[in-house]
Formats: structure tokens, C-alpha cells, sequence
């Protein structure tokens, strides 16, 4: 049987850590969905057109990755799409918590899905999309914490 999983995330915006996930993701299964939460309550400050541009960018040189929009549950999307898990990286015991919560809360809504943590590469240990839109707007260099294919246009709209 051919596996289908899904990377989800806000990716407001794509960083190195997201990409090497993903990258890791399509080594291991068939297929990788990448999932851009589409919620227009969240005060994203990409829209979800140009946070799935930027990973598009990003991950041009992977072949069996799709870039998606999706909105309200991910058990009911990943239901529809015939996703068999959810590929999250796990970056320190603070992310555990909520993580840990959010898979069970997933485990209950769709009993068929996993959730599938990848440790973080520990040069991406710290790193957030959060971080990055702080350290930019605040004048800092993030050449090493995005992909160099986007900075560029990241940097435009952080600035
Ligand atoms: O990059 P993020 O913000 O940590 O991604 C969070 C995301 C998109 C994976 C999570 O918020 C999500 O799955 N949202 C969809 C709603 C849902 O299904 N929530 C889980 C049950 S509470």
C-alpha cells in the first residue's frame, strides 16, 4: 500500500526547519501533503496564497510533494485525502505538551490516523516562524534561518 502523510503547519512563513521535516517526510512515504492552514483568524502576516508560494520555492526540488490549503479539522481533511498520518517535527520537551494533545485530540476525531513525530535536526532546535518575523522586523539578518531561495521576498514583507 502506497503511504500518504501529511506535514501541517501554519507556515507563516516557511523556514529551514519546516523544509528539513518535510524533506526527511518524503524520504520515508510515498507522498507528502503539505498542509497551510487556511484560518482567517488567525492574523497571519503571510496570506495562505503566498505562504503556499513560498513553500512551493522552497521545496521545488522534491517530486512527490503537493502543496495544499486546508481549513477546519485536520482529521476530517486527512479522512477525505485518504492520509493515513501526521508528520510533525518535534523540536524540544516544550513542544511535547501541546503536540501530544493536538495527536490525541486527532486520534479521537479519526481513529485510522497516526501522528508521526520526527525530532528536530538540532541546528533548527530554536527556530520558529515567530522567531524569525521578530529578529526581521526588528532589522536582524534571518539568511540562516529561511530558505535562500525566498529570503528575499520574506524579508520585503517582514521588514
Ligand atoms: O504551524 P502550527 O501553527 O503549529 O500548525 C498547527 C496546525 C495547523 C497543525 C493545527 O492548528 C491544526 O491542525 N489545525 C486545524 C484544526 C484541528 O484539526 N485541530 C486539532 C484538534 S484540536
Amino acid at each position: 500500500m502506497k503511504t500518504k502523510v501529511i506535514c501541517p503547519g501554519s507556515f507563516d512563513p516557511v523556514t529551514l526547519g519546516h523544509v528539513d521535516i518535510i524533506t526527511r517526510a518524503s524520504k520515508m512515504f510515498d507522498s507528502v501533503v503539505v498542509g497551510v492552514l487556511n484560518n482567517p483568524a488567525k492574523n497571519s502576516s503571510f496570506t495562505t496564497e503566498e505562504r503556499m508560494e513560498l513553500l512551493r520555492k522552497a521545496t521545488a526540488g522534491l517530486q512527490n510533494i503537493e502543496i495544499v490549503e486546508f481549513d477546519g479539522l485536520l482529521a476530517d481533511y486527512t479522512r477525505e485525502r485518504g492520509i493515513t498520518a501526521i508528520v510533525k517535527g518535534l523540536r524540544a520537551v516544550s513542544d511535547f505538551e501541546y503536540e501530544f494533545q493536538q495527536a490525541l485530540f486527532n486520534k479521537k476525531l479519526n481513529p485510522e490516523l497516526e501522528t508521526i513525530f520526527l525530532t528536530s535536526n538540532t541546528e533548527f532546535m530554536y527556530l520558529s516562524s515567530s522567531g524569525v518575523k521578530q529578529v526581521a522586523s526588528l532589522g536582524g539578518d534571518i539568511s540562516s534561518f529561511v530558505p535562500e531561495c525566498v529570503h528575499d521576498e520574506i524579508l520585503k514583507r517582514l521588514k
